[in-house]
């Protein structure tokens, strides 16, 4: 299996990890020290031209007094960049899509840069405004292709942290702009700060040139045969129409357009505003502005980025809740940092402002209906993202029984459509490639993706589900405790590739023997995982016990509710009948033989899987798949009121079992895999016992594998 980047520049499933020795010409085949040194010089790039961003607003005003602008006249200075920049982004995204994106990019930075160095020499306010609005051209093709390229070299588990480092260049130009700039300009005239700041782009343009264009879509773990195809083929229009219904994708771009809104005039105006209306010097001015300006960037992306990166793992929502909750409160200081002398202009914008935030969900969703009205026609699926499941040891038997009512859609729905990632040791891929031919020639509407795959990293890129199903399976004779040393280690590497490429709101249930203690490695190796994502599959046991009680009260299993198994998937685990019911009535009223439950229920439940394996010389395999199965939709939709289900989650230290145990307990969900432990439950002396005995055991399995367990145990 494929460990973490040796390299150690944390780039994840990185290009140089993945796709090293495929080389097909320059940027193919890229090392994590190439990717590295693209983020380098991209990161320059952007230095420069946020510097030149802010450069306008710095000397607005001396350039303001000898062109003998009107404020409204300077105003459309930055107006004219911002309408060309948005203009232009479409193409450009549209030849980024089709060319080698380093040449279209540098030919961006070239203009630009020309143009900035245009802007110094400007004598007229047509010539000026025509610069800025080349600048604006220049500006967007680099724009949208360094991003491109961004996520293109770095993995999703890492990207947002290089975004960070991306972004720090805007501060850092900023302060330059302020500082520098205006000093410059002060010393000499803004004419010259434009030729300086100017000046370096056009040998940064010729370094872009050399930059390797890397594979698109490389860093997502997906065949890169498949990408390269896709590349020559070339978007179609469903990719797009794909994009523009996705709601992430559009409450993005709307949020960034109203930001952008809020603060483009304030990036304009600040200088001048502090000179004219607070009396400032230039100086002065430039100085508060550079210090502090910079300064609130930085925190607010450190911080605003550490924020959402950590409430994300319990609520995928927070990468919008943080920015939300910010865009809330900056009115407010806006309005404190203008309370001088506020302009009809300002209020204005506020109010605008606040107009629109209040009123965009609306218009988005009007937006979405109207366009999947117009693009879809009635009773055709609609295109929904895929949820991306990755299964482990998919080759044996337990994976076959499972993937293909995994693709038919039992699980999440008949709307849903479904990615399956798989994961089989080298040897097992040409059998698990026959499964995949299976799986392709059974048709599945809503199979939407599938590879199969020997590296961790691959399999789990981007997955919202893990199955860990692949390991050795117990024999005859054999405690599923025995399997501890022979299957625990697999559970190191790929909980560290959970970790590194799963997504964000993952899911992980571990079926491989012994399932709790696995899924207690796997989860210290996962620090980036929250807690409440982890689950070790009882329900097998769970279904045992239904059916036994059936059986033995002669109801159908339907009638059978609120069984609860305790503990450890093994002999010592506790499956509650004095808690369980039959047509709505404890299990123990309908069943008066109390000896039945002890002598019989609790041992043939316990130890079904031994017996299952002595009479069939394999273990379970369609049921234990069923069980996985029925342990996914569990969590995935709200549980039925008046039953609950079984897992083994993190103990929380409900009902006095040790916290970060994997002990199953009875669970509710109210859908989306939002559950909760049931509080309350009658538990008497003698299951006190049982539930101690079967803690305890676990307490011991993980003494036994001390040396396998991670940073976060
Ligand atoms: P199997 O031998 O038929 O299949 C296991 C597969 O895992 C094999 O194809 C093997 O190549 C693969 N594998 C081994 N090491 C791997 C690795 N490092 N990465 C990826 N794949 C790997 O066994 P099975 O019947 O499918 O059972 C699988 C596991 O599930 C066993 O450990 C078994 O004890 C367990 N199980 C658990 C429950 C439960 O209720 N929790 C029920 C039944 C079986
Ligand atoms: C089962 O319960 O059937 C599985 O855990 C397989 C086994 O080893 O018992």
């Amino acid at each position: 299996m494929q460990g973490s980047d040796a390299s150690g520049a944390g780039l994840g499933s990185s290009p140089g990890s993945r796709s090293a020795g495929a080389s097909a010409g320059p940027g193919r085949g890229m090392t994590a020290r190439w990717a590295w040194g693209v983020f380098a010089v991209l990161f320059l790039v952007h230095l420069l031209d946020s510097l030149d961003r802010w450069l306008l607003p710095a000397v607005l005003r001396p350039m303001s007094e000898e062109l003998e602008l009107t404020d409204t006249q300077a105003g459309w200075l930055a107006t004219v960049l911002l309408i060309s920049y948005a203009l232009w982004g479409p193409f450009v995204g549209y030849l980024a899509d089709r060319l080698w994106r380093p040449r279209l990019m540098a030919v961006g930075i070239a203009v630009w840069s020309l143009a900035t160095v245009g802007t110094g020499l400007a004598r007229s306010y047509g010539e000026m405004q025509m610069a800025r609005a080349l600048v604006g051209i220049g500006g967007s093709t680099f724009g949208v292709i360094a991003l491109t390229i961004l996520m293109d070299l770095f993995a999703r588990g890492v990207r947002a942290r290089v975004l960070s480092a991306f972004y720090l260049a805007m501060p850092i130009g900023a302060a330059l702009a302020l500082s520098l700039g205006s000093a410059i300009a002060r010393a000499a005239t803004w004419h010259t700060a434009f030729l300086v700041a100017g000046a370096p782009g056009l040998l940064l343009a010729l370094v872009a040139l050399a930059l390797p264009d890397p594979v698109r879509g490389t860093s997502e773990g997906v065949d890169e045969q498949r990408l390269r195809l896709h590349e020559r083929v070339g978007p179609s229009q469903e990719d797009y129409v794909d994009l523009m219904v996705n709601s992430s994708y559009t409450y993005s771009v709307f949020g960034l357009a109203f930001s952008m809104f809020a603060i483009g005039g304030l990036v304009v105006w600040l200088p001048t505003f502090l000179v004219v209306v607070h009396d400032m010097t230039a100086a002065r001015a430039s100085f508060w502005l550079a210090a502090i300006v910079p300064a609130a960037m930085v925190l607010g992306m450190a911080i605003g980025g550490w924020l959402a990166d950590r409430y994300s793992r319990v609520n995928p929502r927070a990468l919008f809740l943080v920015p939300a909750v910010a865009m809330l409160g900056s009115p407010r200081c806006r309005r404190a940092a203008w309370a001088r002398r506020a302009s009809p202009l300002t209020a204005a914008r506020v109010v605008a402002f606040a107009f629109g935030r209040s009123t965009i969900s609306i218009h988005l969703v009007m937006f979405r209906s109207w366009i999947k009205a117009r693009l879809f026609r009635k009773g055709e699926s609609t295109m929904t993202t895929p949820i991306r499941v990755a299964v482990t040891g998919a080759g044996g038997q337990i994976g076959y029984a499972l993937l293909f009512r995994l693709a038919s859609g039992v699980v999440f729905g008949p709307d849903q459509p479904v990615a399956l990632q798989l994961l089989e040791i080298t040897p097992a891929l040409p059998a698990l490639n026959g499964t995949l031919m299976e799986l392709e020639d059974c048709a599945f509407p809503l199979l939407s993706e599938m590879k199969a795959t020997d590296k961790a990293e691959e399999a789990f890129a981007r997955a919202d589900w893990v199955i860990l199903v692949g390991g050795l399976p117990r024999k005859d004779g054999m405690s599923r405790a025995d399997l501890i040393r022979a299957n625990g280690p697999i559970f190191t590497g790929q909980g560290k590739a959970i970790n590194d490429a799963a997504g964000p709101g993952v899911r992980v249930l571990t079926v491989a023997n012994p399932c709790n203690t696995n899924c207690l490695i796997a989860r210290s190796h996962a620090p980036r995982v929250p807690s409440d994502r982890w689950f070790a599959m009882t329900r097998l046991d769970q279904n045992r016990a239904a059916s036994q009680l059936a059986r033995k009260a002669g109801v159908p299993v339907a009638s059978v509710k609120k069984v609860t198994i305790w503990g450890n998937h093994s002999d010592t685990q506790y499956p509650d009948y004095k808690n369980a019911e039959i047509a709505g009535v404890p299990a123990g009223s309908v069943i008066s033989d109390a000896t039945w439950f002890t002598e019989t229920f609790i041992p043939t439940v316990a130890k079904r899987g031994g017996a299952v394996i002595k009479a069939r010389g394999a273990s379970s395999a369609a049921s234990a798949a069923n069980a996985a199965l029925g342990s996914v939709h569990a969590l995935h939709v709200s549980t039925p009121s008046g039953d609950w289900f079984s897992a083994g989650v993190v103990s929380d230290g409900s009902y006095g079992i040790p916290a970060g145990l994997i002990y199953s307990y009875p669970l509710v969900s109210k859908g989306g895999c939002n559950w909760s432990i049931v509080q309350g439950m009658h538990i008497d002396d003698e299951a006190r016992k049982r539930l101690d005995a079967s803690a305890a055991e676990l307490i011991s399995e993980r003494d036994a594998v001390k040396d396998l367990l991670g940073p976060a145990a």
